[in-house]
């Protein structure tokens, strides 16, 4: 009888389901959301293409990057339970020529083939010799149809590139626009680095022994408070040495970012929230498009996760006049950056380690991706 209630009694605990704030949408979304179980789990011991979408477009980001993401295995790809995404030359597929006098268009017909962003000439580029096609291959994944969420804990454990001017990012977007177009509804940068072994500005290494996490929230693009929610570390070993843990902690009082569980930096709004947070409020002729959100808008809202290695760009990222071995070979302000960045492939292709390690030096390499209910 007592023996029977014992099993009873533990089965009624292992399965209690306590409700949480954290909602959540998506092919791989579960049903019902217990407070502080797993919502949203890859491991990669398989490449998921059901939860991960390819981003196919020319589109650089946004920022004039000069890579070209496309669902390809050369640049993508899982072994031994670890995500790869790795850059190769654009020309190994279409030959040197094409670049400078090629047209691509990377408009499929198949439903996974379609041209995923439009934006900035994102679907067919027709190269020049001055206005060269994107020189890299790439890849960037997305959740945006398999899952998105509001609130919750994500730990993404993952070894940074290692290469002149490669830009990994994983970080989140939102899924429905709730507050407008960027930056209006909100970016969460969970890290970024860049893959330069030995760069440096105002005497700071900026390269591989940095990493970064950044919310962008604003009216318009232009104003942008993203500088009141940007964190540093430094790791003098290097984040492309080893892999690390990046954390966010999102709830609807706070936004936390921590490395190996040591914080980064927080936001913990007022009750004026981003608004006031960003000091939007001093200007009295500016719509606030969070006026019916919570304090925590826009991050009061679903978002999915993204991961990608992005190369270059002209938005300053990699700021002119950094100290590298060999200089930064393009001007931000330069309209010929991508053909400048390729003609001095001699100085950064070998920087990228091509022929050791199966060229994965330079890989953005993910071992997991959690993420918890609140
Ligand atoms: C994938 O990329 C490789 C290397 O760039 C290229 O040779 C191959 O043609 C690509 N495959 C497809 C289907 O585009």
């Amino acid at each position: 009888m007592w023996a029977l209630l014992g099993v009873v009694a533990l089965a009624t605990s292992a399965s209690a389901c306590w409700s949480s704030i954290t909602t959540v949408s998506g092919t791989h979304a579960p049903e019902t959301v217990c407070s502080g179980s797993i919502i949203f789990a890859d491991d990669f011991q398989e490449f998921d293409l059901e939860k991960w979408q390819h981003e196919n477009t020319l589109a650089g980001g946004g920022n004039w990057e000069f890579q070209y993401y496309s669902n390809n295995r050369t640049n993508s790809y899982t072994r031994d339970g670890i995500l790869y995404i790795k850059p190769s030359l654009t020309s190994d597929q279409f030959g040197e020529h094409f670049l400078t006098s090629g047209l691509l268009n990377v408009e499929g017909g198949a439903p996974a083939d379609r041209c995923t962003n439009p934006q900035w000439y994102g679907c067919e580029r027709q190269g020049t010799p001055t206005n060269i096609l994107n020189p890299i291959k790439s890849a960037r994944l997305r959740t945006v149809n398999s899952f998105s969420f509001r609130y919750g804990r994500v730990e993404v454990r993952a070894k940074m590139p290692a290469g002149d001017w490669l830009w990994p990012a994983i970080w989140l977007m939102p899924a429905y626009n709730a507050y407008g177009s960027w930056p209006s509804s909100g970016e969460i940068d969970l890290v970024e680095s860049r893959g330069n072994r030995n760069m440096f500005s105002n005497g700071v290494h900026i390269g591989t022994q940095e990493a970064g996490s950044t919310l962008h929230y604003g009216p318009y693009p232009e104003l942008n408070g993203w500088e009141r929610a940007h964190w540093l570390r430094r790791n003098s070993n290097g984040y492309d040495r080893a892999f690390h843990r990046y954390q966010l902690e999102w709830t609807p009082e706070y936004i936390r970012f921590s490395i190996d569980d040591v914080e980064l930096g927080r936001v913990t709004p007022g009750n004026g929230g981003f608004w006031e947070y960003g000091g939007f409020n001093r200007n009295q002729n500016i719509l606030n498009p969070w006026r019916y959100g919570s304090k925590m808008a826009p991050f009061d809202q679903k978002f999915y996760i993204i991961i990608n290695l992005a190369v270059g760009g002209t938005n300053g990222f990699f700021p002119d006049g950094v100290v590298n071995p060999s200089p930064k070979p393009w001007w931000n302000g330069s309209p010929t950056a991508a053909r400048d960045f390729w003609n001095a492939r001699n100085n950064w292709l070998p920087t990228w380690n091509p022929n050791v390690n199966n060229g994965e030096d330079a890989a953005l390499q993910v071992d997991y991706v959690r993420v918890w209910a609140l």
